[in-house]
């Protein structure tokens, strides 16, 4: 495409043409918003290395998710931060545990908001891995049990989603099955299929005290170092029943999202995780980056490398943009 013939500038001519020929968006309708919910009443504690994101107790969580469905974000992920925690995180999968009434919170007052559950014991064990433990080992197979059980509990208090990021064998095809033999076979399973053991996750251990108190997770979680190998995660989780698949994180594996989306025609979720978070507010804290530019961006980003659905604590803040912008 020789010059002058072709001047790529003339795509760039203005707002309007830029508009025009715009290949990627992002909406509102993309954002799923994370949600930490604690025992307790009144209680409101922000994360001190997530600034603006906060552990509520249910009662402050409910005008929180209603701001996020005002701002017109269809979806919030709950996660649970129990007061007791034991060896075999018994709270996970108690019906009336803190996600489990967190849920029926959420459907009684906004019906229309979809609820994703995460399913992971990690946040209630005490050793904080995501599988029984044995002789410093994790256990793979009996873990299975435990995790079907919290997504039925999950399911049976009204969650429309259910999202296993535990990363332990075979469990999609366990849940799945558990599932359908209680009679809730339309609910859905989001499944954290690509998922890396990553150093983005610190902030989150704090915000859900889930820190692993021996070893990491390098056992279960995947190597940064493979491609290939999400590939045959994902494929095996749509084979046991997966409905959505995920990548996590997102920028640090923006070609994992682009790889699953070409190579595979399923719905691709990423999260765009805690550590991703804290290093752009940080950041513009310090007046060294625009905030609102760089969310943006990092949002169209990964929408670009082919996620349909963007797990993102910037959800309300990016709507506001987004509504903004539509003015
Ligand atoms: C496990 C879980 C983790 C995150 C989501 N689900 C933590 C981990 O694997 O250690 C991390 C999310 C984030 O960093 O924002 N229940």
């Amino acid at each position: 495409m020789p010059f002058p013939t072709h001047r790529s500038r003339r795509l760039r001519k203005n707002p309007a043409i830029l508009r025009m020929v715009e290949e990627t968006s992002l909406s509102v309708n993309d954002l799923i918003y994370p949600v930490f919910v604690c025992e307790g009443e009144g209680v409101k504690t922000e994360i001190g290395s997530m600034p603006g994101i906060f552990r509520f107790s249910l009662d402050q969580m409910v005008p929180d998710v209603k701001e996020a469905a005002d701002l017109g974000v269809p979806a919030v992920i709950l996660f649970g931060i129990p007061d007791k925690k034991d060896a075999v995180g018994s709270e996970a999968y108690n019906p009336d545990g803190i996600v489990q009434r967190a849920v029926r919170k959420i459907k009684a007052a906004i019906p229309d908001m979809i609820v994703i559950t995460d399913v992971c014991i990690d946040e209630y064990t005490d050793h904080g891995h995501c599988g029984l433990v044995e002789d410093g080992k994790i256990l793979n197979d009996p873990t299975l049990e435990l995790l079907a059980e919290m997504a039925q509990t999950h399911a049976q208090a009204g969650a429309d989603i259910v999202a296993p990021s535990d990363m332990m064998d075979g469990r999609v095809g366990a849940i799945r099955q558990a599932l359908d033999q209680s009679g809730f076979d339309e609910t859905l399973i989001l499944a954290y299929s690509a998922k890396y053991a990553s150093a983005y996750y610190g902030p989150f251990r704090e915000a859900a005290d889930s820190s692993p108190k021996f070893g990491d997770r390098s056992t279960y979680q995947m190597d940064p170092a493979n491609s290939d190998e999400a590939i045959r995660e994902v494929l095996q989780d749509i084979e046991e029943g997966a409905d959505m698949v995920m990548v996590k994180p997102a920028l640090a594996y923006l070609d994992i999202i682009y790889r699953v989306r070409r190579e595979i025609n399923v719905p691709v979720a990423a999260y765009n995780v805690s550590g991703e978070y804290s290093l752009i507010v940080a950041a513009s804290q310090n007046g060294w980056v625009d905030r609102e530019r760089i969310i943006m961006e990092t949002l169209l980003s990964i929408r670009r490398a082919g996620a349909k659905m963007i797990l993102t604590y910037f959800a309300k803040e990016a709507a506001k943009v987004l509504a903004r912008r539509r003015e």
